[in-house]
């Protein structure tokens, strides 16, 4: 029977284009477990939206001179449309600035406010007086109550993941001076927390404790362990929802307050455009309501959120909260502000039509139960090694034989041995564990079982060699054939959730209705044949294609040239070295010099093995420059040369000196050599 699935993503903060992090995440798992659930036959509303409020918004606004609405309109367009060329399949994508979410997110606030489940309190709050406005959020940066971090911010330290109040900081400092704020009377309303901790305990620690991840259910745990804490949910700004009751004046919502309720905003909006009632979607005892998030909403997914609804009344609460960890790049912490991200729009540019790679490879290696990391790597080799020489090859070639050998016709079987009979078996009974795995948030485990079905083909084939048997058996070559596409056509269906573009394809090119894949599903599991014989099938055409070193080394190049630009940027001067005298100074022998032959030293990534003429005479010079200069460049270059530097063996080359070298702002090595073209090897420097 169809189920009704209201299922969300977190909604993105729009101050910056989507990075692999957010996809592997929280959307490519949503929108895996979205498309599974449709075509299971199951009433889904996938839903998602810019959170176009909160600080970091009016900081980076501020810091570009333009206004936090230019900002917001600037990343929802931009993100909204590298959501949909990724293939992330939204039911709708909405926006917290949106009139729609605005009046829900105040009718939401008022009935809390009408039901007296706020505390309305004059409380003292952190002030900037030089810049005359309350520092709420990420306006304020101090050390973590909990953890000790310096860098936390007033409302959660990204480090512990603690969710606190600006006034919890210790020694706090605002964002937009730098100055110690001082305390200033205001008035605020607060959601009571702990009015709702012997609920919250009931649900969630009695209730949930075997179906929640082990990581969210601890976290949550902890919290409520610690002791929960009435949390305010206005602030004093001038960016966000206006607060919509005597007294709120100049305040707006808490950005954690209204951006869940975009939620139910972004549900109403589509809806409405649907000609559908919203209600049951948020309301009904019936609907699985599951949020796709990041490790760090933890607390406000499973705590404040649901604390929220609960206090409103008639709301449903959510059935899970698969959070997962973080993922890294190379082996270091995502960063907007470091540029350290592989962004989604120029990952379309870069690999237009790889949309399936990048989500099958963040799939395969998501971060589900502890932190992961992507490295270009393992990006090519789950391409190559997976995708092209498993999924694809055995694609290609059921393609091409049946094109070769029956002009594309799927053709009539004789008998099954008892091979064949396993391995339509084996088929069938990929659909159930693949959404066995799927039902439980396991989706990396799902997108091995679905490769394992693709191994599965290339071993019958590999197995029967209908190549082989064509010259020998005519019949028994049209029985495996047949086989062979059954497993093709159920590999089209079963990969739609993860590869959708590739499911398309293939579909296409097997030419399987794609009208209704929830038969197509159920067919697998109960009919014997997917494909039947006499079906015309199309041209062969390649799933994948291989991806060559080059093209991960420009991607690694890109990478590391960030490195090196942040390294510059935060290089502080060295301090000066302890001080020598001048009969130390004229100990060194600089000489002007001319570089005349220069070559790569075998199996050294950095040396070059060059010959100099320093006036005195020609001598061999090591030097560790290969990495900013190829042999020819060199060749003919003035330098500085210290020649009277004792001799050292460099991987069994004698280098007899030394050539000055500094960096520029790149890491790039740059001689030191103003203005000596002029001048005649030999001549002393000093
Ligand atoms: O962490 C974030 O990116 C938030 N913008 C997520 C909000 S999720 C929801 F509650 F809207
Ligand atoms: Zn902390």
């Amino acid at each position: 029977m169809s189920k009704r699935y209201t299922i969300t993503a977190a909604l993105p903060y729009t101050n910056g284009p989507i990075h692999i992090g957010h996809l592997a995440g929280v959307y490519v798992p949503a929108d895996i477990y979205a498309r599974y659930q449709r075509m299971v036959g199951n009433d889904v509303a996938f839903i998602c939206g810019s959170d176009e409020h909160g600080v970091p918004i009016t900081i980076k606004a501020k810091k570009e001179g333009v206004t936090p609405q230019d900002v917001v309109d600037k990343y929802n367009a931009i993100i909204k449309k590298s959501f949909e060329d990724f293939g992330i399949s939204f039911d709708n994508y909405s926006r917290t600035s949106a009139q729609i979410h605005h009046e829900t997110a105040q009718e939401f606030f008022k009935t809390l406010y009408d039901k007296n489940e706020f505390i309305e309190e004059v409380t003292e709050q952190l002030y900037d007086e030089e810049a005359q406005q309350f520092l709420a959020d990420r306006f304020v940066i101090g050390t973590c109550p909990k953890c000790g971090n310096e860098e936390s911010y007033g409302d959660q330290c990204e480090k512990c993941g603690t969710s606190h109040n600006a006034t919890d900081l210790i020694n706090p400092k605002s964002a937009i001076t730098g100055n110690t704020p001082i305390l200033k009377e205001t008035k605020h309303w607060f959601l009571p927390l702990d009015r709702h901790e012997a609920f919250l305990k009931e649900w969630i620690l009695k209730g949930h404790q075997k179906d929640w991840k082990p990581n969210v259910y601890g976290q949550v745990k902890s919290w409520i362990d610690d002791g929960l804490r009435p949390r305010a949910v206005t602030r004093d700004l001038d960016w966000g929802i206006p607060v919509p009751v005597e007294g709120g004046e100049g305040k707006v919502l808490y950005v954690w307050f209204d951006a869940p309720i975009g939620y139910i905003s972004s549900t109403k909006e589509w809806a409405q455009r649907e000609g559908k009632d919203w209600e049951p979607y948020w309301k009904d005892e019936d609907t699985k309501l599951v949020h796709f998030i990041g490790k760090d909403n933890i607390v406000f997914h499973c705590i404040i959120f649901p604390s929220m609804l609960k206090a409103e009344g008639s709301y449903i609460l959510p059935d899970n909260v698969p959070a997962n960890e973080f993922l890294n790049l190379e082996g270091n912490k995502l960063s907007t502000s470091k540029n350290w991200a592989v962004w989604l729009p120029e990952y379309l540019e870069e690999f237009p039509d790889k949309q399936d790679v990048l989500r099958y490879a963040l799939t395969a290696n998501a971060p589900e139960t502890k932190d992961n990391d992507f490295t270009w790597k393992d990006f090519q080799a789950r391409n190559n090694n997976e995708l092209v020489a498993i999924f694809g090859n055995f694609i290609n070639r059921v393609v091409v034989l049946t094109n070769k050998y029956y002009q594309g016709v799927v053709p009539t079987p004789a008998h099954l041995t008892s091979i064949d009979e396993e391995t339509l078996a084996a088929v069938k009974a990929y659909p159930a564990v693949i959404a066995s795995s799927i039902e439980r948030y396991r989706f990396r485990e799902a997108s091995q079982e679905l490769m394992n079905l693709a191994r599965l083909g290339n071993k019958y084939l590999a197995d029967e060699e209908p190549w082989k048997k064509i010259k020998e058996d005519e019949e028994r070559t049209k029985t495996i054939m047949f086989v062979a596409l059954q497993i093709a056509s159920a590999l089209a269906v079963v990969s739609e959730p993860f590869l959708p573009f590739t499911s398309d394809k293939l579909k296409k090119i097997l030419k399987v209705e794609t009208g209704d894949v929830q038969t197509l599903w159920d067919e697998i599991v109960n009919k014997d044949i997917l494909i039947p014989a006499g079906h015309q099938i199309g041209e062969a055409e390649l799933l994948f294609g291989k991806i060559e070193d080059a093209e991960i080394q420009k991607q690694l190049d890109k990478l590391e040239a960030t490195k090196k630009a942040n390294e510059a940027a935060n290089k502080t001067v060295e301090p000066q070295k302890e001080e020598i005298t001048f009969d130390d100074f004229t100990k060194l022998d600089l000489r002007v010099g001319t570089i005349l032959e220069a070559e790569k030293m075998p199996k050294a990534k950095k040396l070059l093995v060059l010959k100099v003429d320093t006036g005195i005479d020609v001598r061999t010079i090591v030097s560790g420059i290969a990495e900013s200069f190829t042999a020819e460049e060199v060749v003919g270059k003035k330098v500085t040369v210290l020649v009277n530097l004792a001799p050292r063996a460099l991987r069994g080359v004698e280098s007899q000196g030394m050539i000055l070298m500094t960096e520029n702002a790149e890491g790039k090595l740059v001689f030191v050599n103003p203005d000596m073209d002029q001048v005649e090897n030999g001549l002393q420097i000093s």
